[in-house]
This record gives structure tokens, C-alpha cells and sequence, in this order.
């Protein structure tokens, strides 16, 4: 079997969370190349050398750049904050690399343009980890949707709620500051709604947003609770927390739908709850991640002494993902909307089958959020162009 190669380039959350996609995907499923874990990039030596050991990569290596460079790596996987994903991204493009990219794409608009651009001149694959459009149940939900099951479409209503930093001691990571994330939720956490959004309903024409801060200061952060970057300010006393701390958004599709985001890393209780809500002339859906085996449905074609929502549990093998895992009920987990990427994307390189979100879609979602950021600015409506 063709072999392809792998260099990773971050080592901690996404890192892992690659690494088993990378392990898992030809066991599951029929792909047609062997993953290869050639080499994991990190600028900690020591944390690198561990990581490799116990995810079997086979190298190690402190410049991502050294690792772009070789000759034997097919597939840049990019799991590093997003202020590094443009030039690491650029630079794997130019090289002929294909690029498996988390998310949220890049800082601005501008950068996601350039890098769907020097892909497309150098043809190679471009995914970006929006991975819960392969949750089966999401998935489950394009396809009923594809089908006519909503009928026309009046609203989506999304929430991505998590807890992590209500707490004022919570340090001054990469995540609070400007430099390396550009924005707080509205990037983190509405990119991965915004693309549901345009999964599911589609392209969004106009954006309202008003985004808040809680806190405005924090302890700064150790070197190594930080991801060792040289960007992020570190050590002793507090530092200016640079991003918001919740955002929330009107939209007006281009289909005539509206709808909502709201998305807060202050949702005391939420740990990763990112649900939606989509309703229409003959049904409507709802999903939540915390319990992400499950899709709600209501048909407004039931007699009426039957009428309800009803819980599907997305583990039939008719469902989308599912055959490849096990019986029904059987249910599975987060890490399997990563190894569905993973296996889905190999078979894109091998050029089975074209692969999304990509940059392209990275683009749309960027302008969208951006349109965010302006709009709450400047408390004014922004039309995307
Ligand atoms: N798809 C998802 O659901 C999901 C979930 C979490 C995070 N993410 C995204 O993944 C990306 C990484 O997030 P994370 O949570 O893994 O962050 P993290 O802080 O856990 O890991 C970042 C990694 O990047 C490395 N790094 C930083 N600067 C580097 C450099 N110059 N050279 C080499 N390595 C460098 C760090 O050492 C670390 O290994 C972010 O863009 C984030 O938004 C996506």
C-alpha cells in the first residue's frame, strides 16, 4: 500500500488529538494510503521527545521549517495556535505539502485569502479541522435537510458554551491575547458554528454582533502553561486580557433564514456545549454536543396525537461514519469526528474524493467572523461582500 507521510507541527491538545486520528483512521476505515507518523515539530525538547515516544512518532525536530523543507513529508498537519497558521500554512503550499490545518483558519480574512491562494496555485489538499461537520449526527442532519425534511428553513439558533476561564486566576494564555488569537470566542468558538452554519443552512449575507469582556486582567501565564510561545507574555503579576470574553451575533442568510450565535467561554456549568437549533416549514432539528450521539426531530407531518420531538440515536449503521465502528447503540465519542477527517482527507489526497471545509470554506467563515468583530466595534449591521 502507497504510504504517506506526516509532519506534525504542535504537540499538546490538537496534537494528540491528530495523532490518534492519524493511528485510528486505517484500522477503521479503507483508506487508500498508510498514514506515516514521520516526524513531530515542538520547540520544548524535552515535551517533544516524550510526545513522540508515546504517540510513535518516528522523528523529532524544533524547526517547523526544517520539517517543511524535507523531501520525504507529504502532509503538513497544522496544530499550533492560529497566529502561526498562515505562514507555517504558506510555506507547507509552496513547498507542495499537503495541509490538514486546524482551525479557526488565520488571523484576518486577508491571510485565509492568501493561503486558499498559493494552495490553489500549487494543487495541493487543504482541509481545516472544523470537525464536528462529521459528528454522524451532524451529519445526519445535512443529510435529512438535503432530503426536504425541514422543508424551508426559518432559523438557526446556535450556542457554544464553555466554563474554562470564569475563574480570575485562570492565566493569561495564548487564548486571551490579541497576538495569538485575534479574537476570544467569536474565533474559537463561533468559526466552528459559523461553518455548521454554513454546512447546514448556508452562505450568511448580513452580521449584527455585540461582543463583552468580564475581565480585563489576569496573572501572566508560565512559559510552559502557555505552549512556550515568544509571542505570549510571560512570568510574574497580571497582564491585559486582549480579546472578548463572549460575542453574540445576528445573521440574515442569503436563503431568507435568520439566525443566532451566542458563544462565552462563561457559561458556568457548559464545559463544550455546542448546540443548535434549526427550524422549518415541515420539521425541525436540534443538536447538542454533550450529547453528540443523539439528533433531535420533529416532523410536523406526525397526526397530531403523535406529534413531538423525537431523539434519534445516530448509531445505525444507515447512519453517516457509523458502519465503519460498532453495533447499534453502541455510541462513540469526540475523538471520532477527528479520525472521520483524518480517513476522509487521505482518501482527498489520493484524489478519491475533493474534501471540505478548506481553505475556501476557511475563507467564508473568516469573513463572516470578522464582519463580527467590525460590526460590534462599530455597533452597526455589516453586509459581507
Ligand atoms: N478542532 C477543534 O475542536 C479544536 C479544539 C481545540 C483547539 N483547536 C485549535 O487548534 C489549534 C491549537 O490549539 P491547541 O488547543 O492544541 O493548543 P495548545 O496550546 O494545546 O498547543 C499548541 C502547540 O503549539 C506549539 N507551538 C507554539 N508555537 C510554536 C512554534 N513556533 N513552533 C513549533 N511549535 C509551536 C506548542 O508548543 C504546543 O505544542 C488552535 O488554533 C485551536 O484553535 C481546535
Amino acid at each position: 500500500m502507497k504510504t504517506l507521510n506526516i509532519g506534525i507541527i504542535g504537540y499538546k491538545f490538537m496534537g494528540k488529538a491528530h495523532s490518534n486520528a492519524w493511528k485510528k483512521a486505517p484500522l477503521f476505515f479503507e483508506v487508500p494510503a498508510q498514514p506515516v507518523l514521520k516526524v513531530a515539530c515542538g520547540r520544548n525538547e524535552s515535551q517533544l521527545k516524550a510526545f513522540a515516544q508515546k504517540w510513535h512518532w518516528e522523528q523529532t525536530e524544533t524547526d517547523w521549517k526544517k520539517v517543511i523543507s524535507r523531501s520525504d513529508i507529504d502532509i503538513i498537519d497544522i496544530a499550533l495556535p492560529q497566529h502561526l497558521h498562515y505562514e507555517v500554512a504558506i510555506a507547507a503550499a509552496a513547498a507542495g505539502k499537503h495541509i490538514f490545518c486546524e482551525k479557526p483558519m488565520a488571523m484576518t480574512a486577508l491571510q485565509a485569502a492568501e493561503m486558499l491562494r498559493v494552495c490553489t496555485e500549487n494543487k495541493v489538499t487543504h482541509y481545516l479541522n472544523h470537525n464536528y461537520r462529521r459528528v454522524p449526527a451532524i451529519a445526519l442532519a445535512k443529510q435529512m435537510i438535503e432530503e426536504g425534511a425541514l422543508g424551508r428553513i426559518f432559523h438557526w439558533r446556535a450556542a457554544y458554551q464553555q466554563d474554562w476561564i470564569v475563574d480570575p486566576e485562570f492565566p493569561l494564555s495564548w487564548q486571551l491575547q490579541k497576538e495569538t488569537a485575534q479574537a476570544g470566542p467569536q474565533w474559537d468558538l463561533n468559526s466552528h458554528a459559523v461553518d455548521l452554519a454554513h454546512y447546514l443552512i448556508g452562505a450568511i449575507k448580513t452580521v449584527s454582533c455585540l461582543t463583552t469582556g468580564f475581565i480585563t486582567e489576569r496573572p501572566l501565564a508560565s512559559e510552559d502553561s502557555v505552549g512556550n510561545l515568544k509571542a505570549t507574555a510571560t512570568g510574574t503579576g497580571k497582564g491585559p486580557v486582549t480579546v472578548e470574553d463572549a460575542a453574540l451575533m445576528m445573521v440574515q442568510f442569503e436563503n431568507g433564514a435568520i439566525g443566532s450565535f451566542e458563544a462565552s467561554r462563561f457559561a458556568t456549568g457548559r464545559k463544550n456545549k455546542l448546540s443548535f437549533e434549526i427550524y422549518g416549514s415541515k420539521g425541525s432539528l436540534a443538536f447538542d454536543l454533550e450529547r453528540m450521539n443523539e439528533l433531535q426531530y420533529y416532523n410536523a407531518d406526525d397526526p397530531p396525537h403523535a406529534r413531538g420531538f423525537r431523539t434519534i440515536l445516530a448509531t445505525e449503521s444507515v447512519h453517516p461514519y457509523i458502519s465503519n465502528w460498532w453495533p447499534p447503540g453502541h455510541i462513540i465519542g469526540y475523538e471520532h469526528s477527528f479520525i472521520h477527517a483524518a480517513a476522509d482527507f487521505l482518501k482527498a489526497v489520493a484524489g478519491q474524493e475533493p474534501i471540505a471545509p478548506n481553505f475556501h470554506d476557511g475563507l467564508q467563515i473568516m469573513r463572516v467572523l470578522e464582519a463580527g468583530l467590525l460590526s460590534a466595534q462599530n455597533k452597526q449591521q455589516v453586509t459581507i461582500h
